[in-house]
Order: C-alpha cells, then sequence, then structure tokens
C-alpha cells in the first residue's frame, strides 16, 4: 500500500532574515500504485513536497500522510532515487541491488533472486559484478532505480532522476522506467521540469505555479493513454508523435508559460 495525501501543506522559509511562502495551500491525494509527475518553475517547491514525504522536510502547516499515518521520519517504506547517483563506490551492482534486502534480513538466496530479477528487469545482465566507476551514468541510475524496486517500498520518490543524463540515454531510460512501472506498479511520486517525460511516464501530471508554489491544474494522462493506446507503441517518439500527446503537452506547456507571463508582469 502506498497511499500519499498533501492536506492543505504550507511551507515556509527564512532566509536572510525574511520569512517567504514556498509553498501554499498545497491539497493533493497519490492512489496506491498510481505514477504521478510533478513539474513546475524552478524554485516552485517541487523537491520541498517530495522531502515532506520523505520525511526530510515538514510542512509549517497541514499535514502529510501515508496510508493515513502522518510523516514524522524517514522509512524503509518510502525509498528515494535522486539526480545525483548515490550509489555505494565499494559495492557492486548486485550487492549495491541488494544491500537494503540485506539490511531488511532478506535470506541469501531469496535476494539473489530478487536481485537477478532487477538486474534483468533493468537490462543489467552481465554488469552483476562491475563497480559503479566502470558504469556509465545511465547504467548507474539504472541501478539506482533498481534498488529502489528491488526494495518493494510502498512508495517510490523520483527527483529528476535523468536529470544528469544526456538526451540518448534519457530517452532509453525513460522507456526502461515505464516498463518497469507496468510491470511492478508502484506508488511513485515523479519529479521533473521536462513535460514531455512527465507526459510520457505519469498517470497525473501536477502542474505547480512559480513560487509560491500552488497546484495550478492536476492533468489526467492515464485515461488519455489508456484510451489511445500508448503502451502498445514500442518506442517514445512513436508515443510523442499522437495526437493526443502533442495535445496534452502543449496544453502543460501553456499552463508553465502563463506562469512565465506573470513572473514577467510582477
Ligand atoms: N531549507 C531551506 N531553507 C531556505 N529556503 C529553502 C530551503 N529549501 C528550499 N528553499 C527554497 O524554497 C523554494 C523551493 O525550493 P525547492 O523545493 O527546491 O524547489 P524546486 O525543487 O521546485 O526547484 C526555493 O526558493 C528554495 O530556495
Ligand atoms: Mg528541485
Amino acid at each position: 500500500m502506498g497511499c500519499i495525501r498533501f492536506e492543505n501543506v504550507h511551507r515556509d522559509f527564512t532566509r536572510g532574515g525574511e520569512t517567504f511562502q514556498a509553498l501554499v495551500d498545497v491539497n493533493l491525494e497519490v492512489r496506491d500504485r498510481e505514477f504521478v509527475a510533478i513539474v513546475g518553475p524552478s524554485g516552485c517547491g517541487k523537491t520541498t513536497l517530495m522531502r515532506m514525504v520523505a520525511g526530510l522536510e515538514f510542512p509549517s502547516a497541514g499535514r502529510v500522510t501515508v496510508d493515513g499515518r502522518e510523516i514524522t521520519d524517514p522509512g524503509p517504506d518510502r525509498a528515494v532515487v535522486f539526480q545525483a547517483f548515490a550509489l555505494f563506490p565499494w559495492k557492486t551492482v548486485a550487492e549495491n541491488i541488494g544491500f537494503g534486502l540485506k539490511c531488511k534480513g532478506m535470506p541469501e538466496a531469496e535476494r539473489a533472486r530478487v536481485v537477478a530479477r532487477y538486474i534483468e528487469l533493468m537490462g543489467l545482465g552481465g554488469y552483476e559484478k562491475a563497480f559503479p566507476h566502470q558504469l556509465s551514468g545511465g547504467m548507474q541510475q539504472r541501478v539506482a532505480i533498481a534498488r529502489s524496486y528491488a526494495l518493494d517500498p510502498g512508495v517510490l520518490l523520483m527527483d529528476e532522476p535523468f536529470g544528469a543524463l544526456d538526451a540518448q540515454t534519457r530517452v532509453v531510460m525513460q522507456e526502461e522506467l515505464i516498463r518497469l512501472a507496468r510491470q511492478n506498479p508502484r506508488t511513485v511520486l515523479f519529479i521533473t521540469h521536462a513535460v514531455e517525460e512527465a507526459v510520457y511516464l505519469a498517470d497525473r501530471v501536477v502542474v505547480m505555479s512559480r513560487r509560491p508554489g500552488r497546484i495550478k491544474e492536476i492533468v489526467d494522462v492515464g485515461s488519455v493513454r489508456r484510451a489511445e493506446g500508448w503502451d502498445r507503441l514500442e518506442h517514445i517518439e512513436e508515443v510523442m508523435d499522437t495526437a493526443s500527446f502533442v495535445h496534452l503537452r502543449t496544453h502543460i506547456w501553456r499552463l508553465l508559460r502563463e506562469q512565465q507571463a506573470t513572473a514577467l508582469a510582477a
């Protein structure tokens, strides 16, 4: 289970003696096994929202719950994938993926099975014994994602996980992730500033306003994806070529552009 709720969440920060509002009145429910992407201008509070679910940050007012329980600290029910590939450099690919399982006390034979499954799913076959420094950035991030999924958390939190990758690698990763997400549905909160990435991956896209961050609109992508059969298309560029994809992407771009315009007018 992994149902995330933001209820009337506000967050103020103080910097240089001045207090400012970073997030205002955020209300959002991410359903169990739903893939929700958050897009919005830089500084609108996306990372802060994610850190609240991770238990690394707290609202100034309102509350954030997972399965009805208010979040008070980090926990194994919520796994985080950051932009930087946070792997243990001294451990192999297989050891990195299995590390959390070992900590949970999973017996070795079972652990080996789970690790092998995610190595296969993430296209890491043949690299089991490699060390992170021997891998490209894309491969390292596959290991990080495999490690998070292998832990089988109720909630997966990803903060611009492909932000540091080149465009080509990024596309491959998006295809890998959507395959993984379809085969292992989990509750995912995915932050990105790439609109196409959000529309391609998510069931719903939350569009935020510029600072102070509020939810401007929640765009339902999942119903369009199902109705238009995007998942039957093999490659991302085929999905991106469909009229339904272009329509959603353009809609979200307009919402974001309005933010830009109000920022310039202010
Ligand atoms: N611990 C903090 N102290 C002061 N200001 C912060 C802190 N964390 C974030 N902020 C500010 O809050 C705003 C939102 O930050 P963040 O959540 O990182 O935005 P985003 O991820 O959307 O770019 C920014 O203006 C940022 O500088
Ligand atoms: Mg951020």
